[in-house]
């Protein structure tokens, strides 16, 4: 059974999109939304791709405080994502090698890239402080977010 409603978060995320022009707003709407909705997201935010600078800035996000304000890409699995554009699930960080903590707290995450007609301008990372928490829902949900998302970016 799925721990969240998944019909209702893409329904509010339609209706934060067609009210709310302003993209910096609306992606602050949406990180509010999934933290507050899905229990197992701690930290919500975006990364935006920084074509001349190779790299991801850090966009709206709610959560803790973060140092990780621009992410080279190649670098840490939010860089790795940028690179590979694909959806990276980490059920437990400890194990990863290539990985950039943000805080201590922190034991899995989820990186889902926002391609523009094939290419990378963004991404949606969310960190959780349960261990393994990530299902084959989450990622349907946040990919189906972020296909709507390209129509603001
Ligand atoms: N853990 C990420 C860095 C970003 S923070 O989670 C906010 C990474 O390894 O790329």
């Amino acid at each position: 059974m799925m721990n969240f409603d998944a019909v209702a978060i893409l329904k509010e995320v339609s209706v934060i999109l067609s009210e709310h022009n302003e993209k910096t707003q609306s992606l602050v709407m949406i990180t509010r939304l999934l933290k507050e909705k899905v229990f197992h997201y701690d930290w919500v935010g975006f990364y935006i791709l920084n074509e001349e600078k190779n790299g991801l800035v850090l966009g709206p996000y709610t959560g803790a405080h973060t140092d990780h304000t621009f992410i080279p890409v190649g670098k840490g699995i939010c860089g790795q994502v940028a690179q590979n554009k694909q959806t990276m699930v980490v059920q437990d960080v400890s194990t990863v090698e290539n990985y950039l903590s943000c805080s201590i707290n922190v034991q899995s995450e989820i990186v889902v890239p926002i391609l523009k007609d094939g290419e990378f301008v963004a991404e949606l990372d969310i960190d959780s402080h349960s261990p393994a928490p990530f299902t084959n829902d989450d990622e349907i949900l946040l990919e189906k977010i972020c296909r709507e998302l390209v129509l603001i970016f």
